[in-house]
């Protein structure tokens, strides 16, 4: 049989820095509202000019420095983006062309929050159908272009920021298997409602609408169904779980989805706090995150999962 495995991992954060007392003096709200509701102190912001390529850019040379390759060892990248630079080409032909990798297929995926957990899981099935044996699969935004800064129940909440890792056939399981969902019938809670085809109609309609609490409930919900689903497929028990590396959208939330594993927090990788919900870049970030600081080691088991606009949502059971 023919596996993926994550050969590395990279991050990037643009420079500038907006903390929760720096909303506060742009829209009615606190730093004891925001850490108390969504645990998030600070946010990055991209630069005036700087795209989601831009980062993307910075955290896939990373990833493929820890996995020792060069960019002609990448024969397919995929990057999971709502912000993408331009209708087309896609983020990914940008980010080819920027890293010099040529020729391989190069595709965006949107699934907004669990646009990496998508691209993960069509990378892997490209790896182990031999379809492609190394792979660059990122997740990249900036949604602080797509953020109302006037309206409070949406603007603490986000963040700027890249995900990438290399993964590369293997003859063990490194991505052990994924799941994926979506329902389109929630759109209404959670999006952005202007696009090509409707066009720009009315102001604000460019800017991410929530039904916050709604939200947050069908998230809970649907992550404790899929730590089920994702157990259940490998037969594993709770303590075979070594690490959650959840999507970084809400403490509360990522803490619900901990108690479903009867994990304690020592074992769950939280970004939240300085990062804020950097939507498909979160959960690559987060992972790069415990990698780096050492964390999370070779040979452990990683449950990541993710939520977010469509509904979408999806977990990877991952050997790392
Ligand atoms: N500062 C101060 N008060 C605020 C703020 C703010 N920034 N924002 C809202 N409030 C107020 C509201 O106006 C409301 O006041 P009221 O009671 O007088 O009407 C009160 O706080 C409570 O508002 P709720 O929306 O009920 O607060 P809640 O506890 O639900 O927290 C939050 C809001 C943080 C948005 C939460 O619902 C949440 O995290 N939802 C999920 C978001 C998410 O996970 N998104 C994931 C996907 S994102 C993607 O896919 C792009």
């Amino acid at each position: 049989m023919r596996y993926s495995r994550i050969a590395g991992t990279g991050g990037y954060l643009p420079e500038r820095v907006l903390t929760n007392a720096d909303l506060a003096r742009m829209v009615d709200t606190t730093d004891e509202w925001i850490v108390d509701r969504t645990g998030v102190r600070k946010r990055h912001i991209a630069a005036e000019g700087e795209t989601t390529c831009d980062l993307a850019e910075h955290a896939s040379r990373r990833a493929l420095e820890a996995a020792g390759v060069g960019p002609g060892d990448i024969d397919l990248v995929v990057v999971g983006t709502a912000t993408p630079d331009m209708i087309f080409p896609s983020t990914a032909c940008l980010l080819q062309e920027r890293l010099d990798i040529h020729d391989g297929p190069a595709f965006d995926l949107q699934a907004v929050c669990t646009g990496f957990l998508y691209a993960l899981d069509i990378a892997d099935k490209f790896i182990r159908t031999g379809s492609a044996d190394r792979a660059l699969v990122v997740g990249a935004e900036t949604f602080s272009r797509i953020v109302d800064w006037t309206d409070r129940s949406t603007c603490v909440l986000f963040g700027d920021g890249a995900g990438a890792v290399v993964i590369e056939a293997a003859e063990v399981p490194g991505i052990v298997s994924t799941h994926l969902h979506a329902d389109g019938r929630y759109q209404s809670l959670l999006n952005v409602p202007s696009g090509v085809s409707r066009r720009c109609d009315g102001a604000g309609s460019g800017y991410i609408q929530m039904a916050g609490s709604e939200v947050f409930r069908a998230a809970v919900k649907a992550l404790d169904r899929i730590v089920d689903e994702t157990l259940a497929a490998n037969r594993l028990a709770k303590t075979d779980i070594d690490w959650l590396v959840p999507h970084q959208a809400n403490t509360r939330i990522i803490a619900a989805t901990a108690k479903k594993l009867d994990l304690p927090m020592s074992r769950v990788v939280l970004t939240v706090e300085d990062h804020a919900n950097t939507s498909a870049a979160s959960v690559p970030l987060a992972l790069d995150c415990a990698v780096r600081d050492g964390r999370i080691r070779r040979g452990e088991l990683l449950l990541l999962e993710a939520f977010g606009g469509g509904f979408t949502w999806g977990s990877a059971l991952v050997r790392y």
